[in-house]
């Protein structure tokens, strides 16, 4: 694995944006995997700015995200295909129809599982996979567990990510309680991850994922048997490791 230390989000989200904007110049028909959270939104806002000063171009790019929460619909301002237009798809050139989500509508959750699967085989392998980490170590919706799931499941949420995310709705019974996300085998099998790590809220669970023992009690430890992960984090994120 390899570490970058930013100097602060701002920072973390320049040298992200830089990555992903080198993966498109190098290939233009690149297949990025993507994410959703806070933390990523200053990453796309670069991208964006990026493709309008003229330095990228994203006809050619098709997207695959991470997860969708169950029972929301696309225009629901929460859901996860309304961030990825709100923060980066309607902003750039990207072909609406190369950008892939979970259908968080399909109520069959096997259906879904396996539509999504058929598209991440369809595109034909990610290039380069974006992550955020939870504050428990889950990467996009694959939460602590017994075991690592392979391909797209349909999870029940932590108890800690429903809370971590009912800030965004009106109220906890209004947030989503299940959703759908690509399986860790998936994300293992990008050629290359970037994930981002920013706050001091995320030092602990850094330090857990990267430096301690990999377990399916901590979803992002697999990443440590990747063979192209590099973790970009700012100095509050990183400050509970030596690098
Ligand atoms: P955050 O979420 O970026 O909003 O902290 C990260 C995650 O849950 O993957």
């Amino acid at each position: 694995m390899r570490f970058i230390k930013t100097k602060d989000y701002e920072d973390m989200s320049r040298k992200a944006a830089n990555i992903i904007g080198a993966q498109v110049v190098l290939k233009p028909a690149s297949v990025l995997g993507l994410a959703t959270g806070s933390t990523p939104i200053k990453t796309y806002a670069n991208l964006v700015k990026d493709y309008q000063n003229g330095d990228l171009d994203f006809s050619q790019v098709s997207s695959v995200n991470l997860d969708e929460y169950k029972g929301l619909d696309r225009k629901n301002d929460q859901s996860y295909f309304y961030f990825m237009n709100d923060h980066l798809f309607k902003h750039v050139n990207i072909d609406p129809n190369r950008t892939f989500l979970p259908d968080g509508m399909e109520n069959d959750a096997a259906k879904a599982c396996r539509d999504y699967d058929g598209v991440l085989k369809a595109v034909g392998g990610v290039d380069l996979q974006l992550l955020g980490i939870g504050h428990n170590g889950h990467i996009g919706f694959n939460e602590p567990s017994d075991v690592f799931a392979d391909q797209t499941i349909c999870v029940d949420l932590a108890e800690s990510t429903i809370q971590a995310n009912q800030r965004f709705f009106a109220s906890y019974d209004d947030v989503p309680k299940r959703a759908y996300t690509m399986g860790i085998g998936t994300i293992m099998a990008a050629a290359r991850i970037l994930i981002l790590a920013s706050g001091e809220g995320k030092a602990a669970i850094v330090k857990a994922a990267f430096f301690g023992p990999v377990t399916p009690k901590v979803p992002a430890s697999i990443l440590q048997f990747h063979p192209d992960v590099i973790v970009i984090g700012d100095e509050a994120a990183f400050s509970q490791i030596t690098i």
